[in-house]
């Protein structure tokens, strides 16, 4: 590790907005009784990121230690991706995630090649993802790839020979999404992070939505079950019988997870810790609000201590009297997801060795 430079000690990122009760967890308790491993992360040197399944609790827990280290301090100066070059190819609108990682690589003094829209690309003459892909190999060390299309990083992998890192595919799967979601709850409660101890309190989980349709809400409630130990109960609230399909079923059945299906908010609301929620899932060809008539205000019969998350964009399912409200986890999360996106890209691309000591 360089110790040539004494990093500014400073949160300079997360400026509440004056008023706001909002929960923003400081950071520091997430890494301070143990720093992050480094040798599990480097496990993820030169891997593509496609979904949530392929970590393990212990890679999600070391990636929001790091994450929680960047957030304290002014990087850049350390130049860790000095030298790489990360493409963010986006097929699909999006505000946060290409951003995000954007502004992560930035911080990190890596350059970025950015394609904020794929009709730019080849793509509108009808050249072939696979040709694109190798294409990429001699542009960039990393590709940042999000499509309308479920099968769009199976295409681009047929050439692609750098990581290709899951922006978010149809109604496939945002496993960074689940990354940001999670890093939020491990600040908001450290405890988390690490094997589940007699006397941990238990939470219940709530998630307002269909994840076999919405590709944030399955990468989160798949990630959830690496933390099954710390969890009482899912209460899945949907307005459809089967919220899940096949995959995600067989995935919740082989976890040791209590888990049920509801289309009643009211009695389950009060009960629950965690809401996760989104109401927008891209099918077929355009953008469909599923579950649009389970709605949160700051009136609703939430527990007191109850936090709630949301991938954003939101539309009137989460209103915006609960933005000031200690309910509101989300903009913490949308904020972190810089953090963790920067310590994946570190992880993804090797540069773990230019990080300055922890402290
Ligand atoms: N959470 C999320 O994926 O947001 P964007 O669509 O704005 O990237």
């Amino acid at each position: 590790m360089s110790d040539a430079f004494t990093p500014n000690p400073v949160t300079p990122y997360l400026k509440p907005p004056r008023g706001s009760e909002a929960t923003r967890p400081e950071p520091r308790s997430l890494f301070e009784s143990s720093p992050p491993d480094l040798k599990v992360l480097a496990e993820l040197s030169g891997q593509n990121v496609l979904y949530s399944r392929q970590f393990s609790f212990q890679q999600v827990a070391e990636l929001c230690k790091l994450a929680a280290f960047l957030e304290q301090v002014e990087i850049w100066p350390y130049h860790p991706l000095d030298g790489k070059i990360v493409t963010t190819a986006f097929f699909e609108a999006s505000t946060r995630t290409r951003t995000s990682f954007e502004s992560a690589v930035h911080r990190l003094a890596g350059k970025i090649i950015s394609i904020p829209d794929g009709s730019i690309t080849g793509a509108k003459k009808g050249e072939s993802l696979q040709d694109i892909g190798e294409m990429f190999n001699a542009y960039c060390d990393c590709v940042v790839m999000r499509h309308t299309e479920t099968d769009a990083p199976k295409r681009i992998l047929q050439n692609l020979r750098v990581p290709l890192i899951n922006a978010g595919n149809g109604s496939g799967e945002h496993p960074t999404q689940a990354l940001a979601d999670w890093y939020a709850l491990l600040k908001w409660k450290p405890r988390l992070a690490a094997p589940f101890e007699t006397g941990d309190r238990r939470l219940q989980m709530g998630i307002l939505g269909t994840p076999g349709s919405m590709r944030a809400v399955k990468s989160f409630l798949l990630m959830s079950l690496l933390f099954a130990d710390h969890i009482e109960k899912v209460t899945v609230i949907s307005e459809m019988a089967d919220p899940f399909g096949k995959d995600v079923t067989e995935s919740l059945n082989r976890a040791d997870i209590e888990y049920e299906v509801t289309n009643d908010i009211r009695e389950s609301l009060p009960k629950l810790d965690v809401i996760y929620m989104n109401s927008i899932a891209f099918l077929g060809d355009s953008y469909k609000a599923l579950d649009a008539r389970y709605k949160l205000d700051a009136e609703s019969p939430l527990k007191k201590d109850a936090v709630i998350l949301h991938p954003l964009a939101r539309l009137d399912e989460l209103d915006t009297s609960l933005d000031k409200t200690p309910h509101n986890l989300y903009f913490s999360q949308a904020h972190g997801a810089v953090f963790v996106r920067q310590a994946l890209l570190l992880a993804v691309l090797g540069r773990l060795d230019r990080l300055p000591e922890f402290s």
